[in-house]
């Protein structure tokens, strides 16, 4: 029988600063992951990681970025943590060997990112995420515990009220699992690919949240979607926002400078929220380029600066759009980013199930509230995992050994096995594109009433598809047609929870941008959403927002 003291699953920047924290506490660590940790999505982080290390800065002005960035719906009790941790965080990656780009003096270098007061954006190019990786791969390859690769997680095990472990599918073999743990740590990503227009990997299928909510965990804040203004046309590969911090300039058809209109402080500067629905509504108000799309312009920065500080994104133009952005404009339009809502944590990562904890993008502790400000996603990763590790390993502590039982192992090959079995049924491809289809075009950065509904209808009439999905290939090795299936039935789940959410949120506030009710609503809306898993559907409540020290305000730019 498999078991641990502290089973991490996703082998990200979370789920590795996570499963130091457990080993530097002396317990049993395993991590399972469905990737080789450095092809996590934690790697696709380009423009860099905040911390308030310039001397014209300070925490508190973090702090205070962050509330207003998260529209006043961020905790301001775990943003007051977050922020204090960036510092020290910063500078043990750096001492774990992550190598970051430099200013002249030698000190870090640090870019403008949106909504920031100061420069406060340290990065290493625009391969930040793939930098802190390495660097934290090779500590964590210092260290001794049990790595289970290219496994998918299919469930939670709860028992007698608490977790228990976990159930897994081991790829290369075939054969579902059961790992008995002490505590669970899920850091497993986002669900961004319940969007087709994304900039997430397609591994972004949200398997460990969805697990979590059918274990009874509650999910948080799910309808809040961040999409990132510069997202590649067509492709919509990410353009970092490093580059406008880097001086790009944002311009319509007409050649105008056009967040003059929506931001007249920061320009192209402001909070992503806020850029991304002034490119949507130039392009809706007719001043985009034919086809729908406005230009992110480099040129004036010149070749040098553009290809030392924004090397991926040379190359991604060039191979992706066969353009160069040294000498020609770079057309975006916003993608699904980041999703704001996640499995609802405490700071230390503790969900509503004993013994279950999750962090990262996988998490809502809540810090990002409304919208997300840039750089913030790479710090949450390992201020929050180092927390959550922490506290599994205290867990583990005082917790009575799991029962594990081959039975729990035995209903997931059943329930699968009816899946392969199947002669006719849903091909999980099919599901998965119309679900995609539903989100881009109903669920997107302004949310029109009657859209919603018909999204709402659209998942729900998907997931009844579900129910007679069919895996065609029968391969028992790395048969990826039944991860396939695996995936889309975790995606359906969730974007019914975000479209519910968004639905019941009659306000505007941060990403979540209604048409018919376009102004924030303090007065009713001041509070979180938390959804949990019932027989018909989500079932949500609310939870009241932590303050200390920052009343909401109007938020201008
Ligand atoms: O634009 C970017 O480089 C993305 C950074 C982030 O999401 O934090």
């Amino acid at each position: 029988m498999r078991s641990h003291d502290v089973v991490v699953v996703g082998a990200g920047l979370a789920g590795q600063r996570a499963a130091l924290a457990a080993i530097e506490a002396k317990r049993d660590v395993a991590i399972v992951s469905k990737l080789h940790p450095l092809r996590s999505h934690s790697g696709a982080a380009q423009g860099g990681i905040n911390a308030a290390v310039g001397k014209e800065d300070s925490v508190d002005t973090h702090i205070y970025d962050t509330v207003k960035g998260s529209d006043y719906l961020g905790d301001q009790d775990a943003i007051e943590f977050f922020c204090r941790e960036a510092g020290p965080t910063v500078i043990e990656m750096e001492h774990f060997g992550t190598i970051f780009s430099r200013a002249p003096d030698g000190s870090l270098a640090r870019r403008p990112f949106g909504g920031a007061a100061f420069p406060r954006t340290i990065y290493a190019a625009d391969r930040t995420g793939l930098a802190l990786l390495q660097g934290l791969y090779e500590r964590l390859g210092t260290e001794s515990f049990t790595m289970y690769e290219e496994w998918d997680l299919t469930s939670v095990i709860v028992r007698e009220g608490r977790c228990q472990g976990i159930v897994a599918f081991d790829r290369r073999h075939g054969t579902f699992e059961e790992i008995g743990a002490k505590s669970v740590v899920l850091a497993t990503g986002p669900c961004g690919r319940v969007y087709g227009r994304t900039t997430n990997s397609h591994t972004s299928t949200g398997d460990g949240i969805a697990a979590a909510y059918r274990a009874g965990a509650a999910l948080k804040d799910m309808e809040f979607v961040q999409f990132h203004p510069t997202a590649l046309l067509e492709s919509s590969i990410l353009i970092t926002e490093g580059a406008r911090g880097e001086g790009g300039l944002l311009k319509n058809g007409t050649g105008e400078r056009f967040m003059s209109r929506y931001a007249p402080h920061v320009l192209e500067l402001a909070s992503r929220d806020v850029v991304s629905r002034a490119i949507i509504t130039e392009v809706r108000e007719g001043r985009g380029f034919p086809g729908g799309y406005v230009h992110l312009e480099l040129m004036h920065l010149g070749k040098e600066r553009i290809e030392s500080r924004l090397q991926e994104i040379c190359d991604f133009c060039r191979t992706f759009a066969g353009i160069d952005p040294v000498t020609q404009p770079i057309p975006v339009m916003p993608a699904q980013h980041y999703m704001m809502g996640g499995i609802g944590t405490n700071i230390r990562g503790e969900t509503n199930v004993p013994g279950l904890l999750a962090a990262g993008e996988a998490a809502c502790v809540s810090i990002h509230g409304a919208n997300r400000l840039g750089g913030n996603s790479l710090l949450e990763t390992l201020v929050f995992g180092k927390q959550a590790g922490i506290a599994a390993a205290e867990h583990a502590g005082r917790a009575a050994a799991p029962e594990v039982r081959p039975a729990d192992a035995e209903a997931e090959a059943a329930r699968v096995g009816a899946m392969t079995s199947r002669t006719d049924g849903e091909e999980p491809q099919h599901l998965r594109i119309s679900m995609q289809a539903a989100m881009d075009g109903l669920v997107g950065v302004f949310r029109v009433p009657d859209e919603l509904t018909q999204a709402l209808s659209e998942v729900r009439a998907l997931r009844t598809r579900y129910e007679r999905v069919r895996v065609v290939d029968t391969s028992k090795s790395y048969n990826l047609n039944l991860t396939d299936a695996l995936e889309t039935g975790n995606m359906l789940e969730l974007a019914e929870v975000i479209v519910a959410g968004a639905i019941a949120r009659t306000e505007s506030r941060g990403a979540h941008s209604r048409v018919d009710f376009p102004k924030r609503d303090d007065a009713t809306w001041m509070k979180h959403t938390m959804a949990s898993r019932g027989p018909d559907g989500p079932r949500l409540s609310y939870a009241p927002v932590a303050y200390t020290r920052w009343e909401p305000k109007e938020r201008v730019y």
